[in-house]
């Protein structure tokens, strides 16, 4: 039996939990992964390792029996309408397993004031979730993850276009983090709460890149040239509707038009890139073309061929 304290992961299918789980695992840390059901994420966990943990997060019943035996967690409530209730739910399991640290996935635009009603209720769990005395807490709190352009990859492999409504081609507006570097910050504040508790980190991709260096990385990714487009919000959340990503709910779509506005008027420029993925997770971070490149390689329905 490992003396390493266990921790668990929520969210442990999705971008960020399951990046988190395996380098924990790797580290030789006992992982119990929180999923919402069993498929072959479930078994990559598993085969890594992990204690599969199937559970509801919106009940506090799961969350206080995934926490049995638990010392540490890394929070991640999903993107999914009720996110403060996640939240809360982790927050009392949290407080009756007595939990000695936490890493929370927040993110750069928490604030009271918000027009995001998603962002306001993430605003408010940064704040219940430090309230427990006794349980130290450091925030990860990132901008615009770099998975999010995988979002229009089939367009960009098919048509050749990177539509987005992110404003001019040329601004350089976000250095996207990966799913890997931000979960290697997490978990350089899980392995070490002594130099992490009350801590914020703001993990980023190595450089600010403009829509156009973000469609001619896409390009090289996928050997052909992509040009990027400037498409309306409009547009863009219609495009989504049709053919919705399967883990975003319509209520995350219409809050990425709240986003996209933040993205135009450069706010996830502001203060990037930052050095934390270096200095909290230990290792240089990603550049784009890397991240389309493993993501491509994933798909072989995406390269060019004859047929297509
Ligand atoms: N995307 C961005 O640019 C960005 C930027 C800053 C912050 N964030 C934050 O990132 C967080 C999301 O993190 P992520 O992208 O790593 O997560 P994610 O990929 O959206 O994964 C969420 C996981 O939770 C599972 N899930 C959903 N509802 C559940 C339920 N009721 N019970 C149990 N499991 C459930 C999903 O399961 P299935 O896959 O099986 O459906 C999925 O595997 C949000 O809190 C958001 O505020 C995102």
């Amino acid at each position: 039996m490992s003396s390493r304290p266990k921790i668990l992961v929520t969210s442990a299918a999705g971008k960020t939990g399951l990046p988190t789980t395996l380098q924990l695992l790797e580290k030789g840390y006992p992982v119990r992964a929180f999923v919402r059901r069993l498929d072959h994420r479930s078994q990559t966990l598993e085969r890594a390792g992990a204690e599969i943990f199937v559970g509801n997060q919106y009940a506090l019943r799961d969350m206080l029996a995934a926490m049995q035996g638990v010392q540490r967690a890394y929070q991640c409530a999903p993107t999914a309408p009720n996110g403060l209730h996640f939240n809360a739910v982790f927050i009392a399991a949290a407080h009756a397993a007595a939990l000695e640290h936490v890493v929370t996935l927040s993110q750069w635009l928490s604030s009271r004031d918000h027009p995001s009603v998603f962002t306001r209720e993430v605003y408010l769990a940064d704040i219940l979730i430090a309230m427990r005395p006794g349980m130290t807490v450091t925030t990860v709190n990132v901008g615009w993850f770099a998975d999010n352009y995988l979002m229009v990859l089939d367009m960009a492999a098919h048509l050749g276009l990177l539509a987005m409504p992110l404003g001019e081609g040329d601004a350089k507006t976000n250095a996207p983090p990966s799913n890997d570097d931000i979960a290697s910050v997490v978990v350089g504040a899980l392995c070490d709460p002594a130099r992490h508790a009350g801590k914020t980190y703001r993990p980023t991709g190595p450089e600010l890149l403009s829509p156009n260096d973000i469609a001619a990385a896409v390009g090289k990714a996928l050997g052909r040239r992509v040009r990027y487009r400037n498409i309306s919000e409009k547009m863009m959340l219609k495009a989504l509707r049709a053919h919705p990503p399967s883990n975003y709910s319509e209520a995350a779509v219409s809050q990425l038009a709240i986003y996209a506005d933040e993205y135009r008027r450069g706010t996830f420029a502001v203060n990037a890139p930052t050095a934390d993925v270096h200095n909290i997770g230990g290792r240089q971070p990603k550049d784009f073309e890397t991240i389309v490149r493993e993501a491509v390689a994933e798909r072989p329905d995406l390269r060019p061929s004859f047929a297509r």
